[in-house]
């Protein structure tokens, strides 16, 4: 029997990773273990108690403010003895974090096969996202099989001379998750939904902000902050902003917008909770890569706070725009929102550009195969 290891560390990996784990746990032709570096800690184990998850590894390796060198060493000396222990055939990385990189040169180094989902997203500007466009080009020299979500992606690897037969086009997992979630939202009476009933105000337009990227940090989140006290001016908007952990995140958010007429600073919530509130939101502002995936299958506009992206899928269909961290353009698409009728008609067009809801299986399938 082939033995699979799955790995991730962070909040969007376990997520897009989720599904992935019921696959191969459902099939009876893999061993499957599951791995966490734990770079994140509270915001990993929110999503491993919604899609009941229980490691088989735990490396707990956060630490608060944290740095990339120390990062990347401790997730490269702790997977040795993982990998050394369990002796997996395949080791699956996702996406773009320090975890993806780090555990992929571990498993290079222990010789066994790589597979990367969400490969060959790209900006080709090693410096934004930073550090994620190098965790990517570094994972996609030494993986053996690509997982790409979509055929742009999929170009992007041909062009690197990755070979045809190394990559599959599955559609994103973040889809897979999606649906499964809110199948299972029908089903369940949550908590944190009830306690969200109480924080919304009803008779107002809910914009819900995210942000972490670490090219923003410093002047770009006081733009941000600036930006979204100026927006909550309008008495017809409630500003929802669930605050990432990062302290370089929480001390400007906090410093700038607490105590503020119209905004709700409130912490990150349990993916399925965040789900329900993008669903209310009439538009969404975030520098997140999940977000602008998850948005376009739910038909909600986004205005993204980056300059680029490697999702480039959504913005040609018009839901997402780029607005980067200027003051004046993010106040102003959002007033244009806000006012403009059929502006917010063409950007909250309901559309999967990110996949069907299948990407698992096809993966499962593809490795059946070898
Ligand atoms: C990381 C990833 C980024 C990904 C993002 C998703 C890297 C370099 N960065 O950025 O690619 O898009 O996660 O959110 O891989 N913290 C907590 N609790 C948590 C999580 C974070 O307290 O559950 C705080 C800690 O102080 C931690 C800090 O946030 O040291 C930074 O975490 P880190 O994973 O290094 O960076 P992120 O900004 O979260
Ligand atoms: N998310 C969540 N709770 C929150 C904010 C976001 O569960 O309070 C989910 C969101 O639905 C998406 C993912 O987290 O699936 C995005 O994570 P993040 O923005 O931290 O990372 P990125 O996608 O930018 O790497």
């Amino acid at each position: 029997m082939k033995k699979v290891l799955i790995v991730f560390g962070t909040r969007p990996e376990a997520i897009k990773m989720a599904p992935l784990v019921q696959a191969f746990k459902k099939n009876n032709f893999f061993e499957t273990k599951v791995c966490v570096t734990a770079q994140h800690r509270e915001m990993l184990d929110q999503v491993l108690d919604f899609f009941e998850i229980s490691p088989d590894f735990d490396l707990d390796l956060m630490k608060p403010n944290q740095n990339l060198y120390n990062l990347t060493g401790e997730i490269i000396n702790g997977m040795k003895d993982v990998l050394e222990e369990y002796n997996a055939d395949y080791i699956f990385v996702h996406g773009d974090t320090t975890t993806t990189m780090a555990v992929s040169i571990a498993s290079f180094y222990f010789g066994a096969k790589i597979c990367h989902v969400e490969a060959g997203l790209r900006t080709f500007n090693l410096l934004a996202p930073f550090p994620e466009e190098m965790n990517r080009q570094v994972t996609s020299r030494i993986t053996n099989y690509h997982f790409a979500p979509t055929e742009q992606s999929k170009s992007n690897l041909l062009k690197e001379n990755i070979l045809e037969n190394q990559i599959l086009v599955t559609g994103n997992t973040v889809i897979d998750a999606l649906f499964f979630a809110l199948e299972k939202l029908k089903k369940i009476n949550n908590e944190e939904i009830n306690n969200l009933q109480r924080i919304i105000q009803k008779d107002k337009d809910i914009v819900l902000v995210t942000g972490h990227r670490r090219e923003n940090h410093g002047k770009g989140f006081i733009n941000i902050c600036n930006a979204l006290k100026e927006i909550s001016k309008d008495k017809n908007v409630q500003i929802i902003y669930p605050v990432h952990l990062n302290p370089n995140v929480q001390e400007p958010v906090n410093n700038i917008l607490s105590n503020i007429e119209n905004i709700s600073l409130i912490s990150p919530l349990p993916y399925e909770a965040f789900l329900w509130l993008m669903n209310k939101s009439k538009i969404i502002i975030t520098d997140s890569g999940g977000i602008q995936e998850e948005a376009p299958s739910l038909g909600k506009p986004v205005l993204v706070l980056r300059e680029t992206t490697e999702r480039p899928e959504a913005v040609e269909a018009g839901t997402v725009v780029l607005v980067g961290t200027n003051v004046d353009k993010i106040v102003e698409e959002v007033n244009q929102l806000l006012n403009n009728n059929d502006k917010y008609k063409k950007m909250s067009l309901l559309h999967n550009p990110y996949g069907d809801g299948k990407a698992s299986k096809r993966i499962v399938k593809f490795l059946l195969n070898k």
